[in-house]
């Protein structure tokens, strides 16, 4: 009995080790210098970011170096645990991956989509994820955004109030992002809105941060997670359980402001114009047919609300947080900030004729989101089947990670690519030879990211208005900021950069 139960675990264990070793010496012969192979056995790729990040700092680094000292590589090849993963770092390749979705799936590894997110445009597939994005995506246009303008100076602003001083920025910019998702998707119904005794984003980035957490530091939540991905949720510990009562009353708070505004609508009508995001979604769900198949249920409400709260709070949360790090750390470009907005604005607003006059604070966002993106890599990729591009071989079932943060930063495509200098995106030619896929911190093709332009919009308006009102200074208590892995990448410590009114 003892021998093949040895057996057994020695051939599980082969498996575990060999599997990914294939695909890495398959692809090495293949490719040669342009593939770079990373193998730890069992641990892989989780092992090498905490390795990464106890030496340098950052949890990226590794790959970076990589990339720097070795132009000439494509491909980056590790593993998780037993199964091979392929960072494409070559544009000419993972282009086709962001051109051809169809041919992937997106790979939730983090257990996020089963937990709040299995209904919103990030995760949907299909004729589902068509519909979602025909019916959004002329609202998330420079045209139609323009009418939220006043909404973001006036969130900024209130908050600014509050705050004499701020020591936790990246929090402090996300209360502002946060609500500002808030009151694009509910309009006023969202003013004051309070969710399990919480101010409304503040409780729902609790949610997501104990979901996390939990799940980070608890390893039988992290493998019952992994093993029984949605059906986990029928075994819950204490802990999840609590989050989840904390999840099952913010929906329902939800529901009631979606059926309180419904039944305004049944007594005013739809508003003309400017109506918030939830009147799109009513107009449509009140007039349908209830026999359709694409009908639009009210829990499908719920899952795009809080997708574009999450998708788009702590990304441009951390745009803006990692841009006033850098402005700390190159305190030259703090002036210049300053001068361009008296300049364009003076003591006023932003408003939809001047915002494109803010030529430089859009050309420091964009050399932020080049060197610091807030989204390092778009979510996993699964292959479908077995896929074919150019002279690369992807067996089904292959996780992809999409390396364009890596492409933006090779010596390949800039010159001095790891020197920040927002200078670059104001000369005629900044990528040495660009296809279209090498600058895209929001991705590209038809899954783009749907919130790029509000994204832009609200970063150039918080920043302008932080910029004319704090002195922006780096906490000397803190001689390095860290790069921590998380699902948007900004700094820790959070009190790394202070902003001090002036
Ligand atoms: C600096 C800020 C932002 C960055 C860097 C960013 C980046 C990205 C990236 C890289 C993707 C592709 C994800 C993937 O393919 O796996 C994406 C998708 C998406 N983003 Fe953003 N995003 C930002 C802000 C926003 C905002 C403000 C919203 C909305 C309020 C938003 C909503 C979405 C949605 C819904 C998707 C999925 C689109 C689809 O699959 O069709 N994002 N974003």
């Amino acid at each position: 009995m003892l021998y093949w139960i040895l057996l057994l675990i020695s051939i599980v264990a082969v498996y575990l080790i060999v599997n990914p070793l294939i695909t890495m010496i398959r692809l090495k012969i293949k490719f040669g210098n342009a593939v770079y192979c990373k193998y730890l056995p069992i641990f892989g790729i989780i092992q090498v970011y905490r390795k990464s990040f106890k030496l340098t700092g950052n949890v990226h680094q590794w790959i970076v170096d990589i990339v720097i000292k070795h132009p000439e590589v494509k491909f980056v090849v590790a593993n998780s645990i037993n199964k091979p993963i392929i960072v494409i770092i070559d544009s000419e390749y993972y282009k086709h991956i962001y051109q051809d979705h169809h041919l992937v799936t997106k790979h939730d590894q983090s257990g996020i989509k089963d937990f709040l997110l299995s209904g919103g445009l990030l995760f949907t597939e299909g004729p589902k994820w068509k519909q979602q994005r025909n019916l959004l995506g002329d609202h998330f246009l420079f045209q139609k955004l323009k009418a939220r303008i006043p909404m973001i100076n006036l969130v900024t602003k209130e908050k600014i109030n509050e705050m004499a001083n701020v020591e936790k920025v990246f929090e402090f910019i996300c209360s502002i992002t946060g609500e500002v998702v808030i009151r694009s998707f509910f309009g006023e119904e969202a003013e004051g809105w309070k969710i399990n005794g919480k101010e409304a984003q503040i409780e729902l980035g609790s949610i997501l941060a104990s979901f996390i957490k939990l799940r980070v530091t608890n390893f039988f939540v992290y493998f019952k997670q992994k093993l029984l991905g949605v059906k986990s949720w029928q075994y819950c510990t204490k802990k999840e359980k609590e989050i989840m009562d904390r999840v099952i009353k913010l929906k329902k708070d939800i529901i009631e402001v979606i059926f309180k505004r419904r039944d305004k609508i049944k007594q005013q009508g739809h508003k003309q114009e400017g109506g918030d995001f939830l009147d799109l979604y009513l107009k449509i769900f009140m007039e349908q047919n209830v026999y359709s198949s694409d009908r639009i249920e009210t829990d499908e409400i719920v899952s795009q609300f809080i997708t574009l709260f999450l998708a788009g709070t702590d990304t441009t949360g951390a745009l803006v947080a990692n841009s006033l790090l850098l402005i700390s750390e190159n305190k030259q470009y703090l002036q210049e900030l300053r001068n361009e907005v008296k300049n364009v604005i003076g003591n006023g607003d932003i408003t939809s004729e001047n915002i494109n006059q803010l030529v430089f604070i859009e050309s420091f966002l964009k050399e932020v989101l080049r060197l610091k993106p807030s989204v390092v890599y778009p979510i996993a990729r699964k292959a479908k089947s077995n896929i074919q591009i150019k002279d690369l071989y992807i067996k089904k079932g292959t996780i992809l990670l999409l390396g364009n943060f890596l492409a933006n930063i090779s010596t390949q495509n800039y010159d001095n690519p790891l020197e920040f200098n927002p200078r670059r995106w104001l000369q005629q030619k900044t990528i040495k030879q660009d296809n279209g896929f090498i600058n895209i911190p929001f991705a590209a093709g038809p899954r783009n990211c749907i919130g790029q332009h509000m994204a832009m919009i609200e970063a150039r308006i918080i920043l302008a208005h932080i910029v004319r009102n704090y002195d922006i200074i780096r906490n000397s208590q803190v001689p390095k900021a860290q790069w921590p892995a998380r699902g948007t990448q900004t700094y820790l410590p959070d009190n790394a950069v202070h902003l001090v009114k002036i």
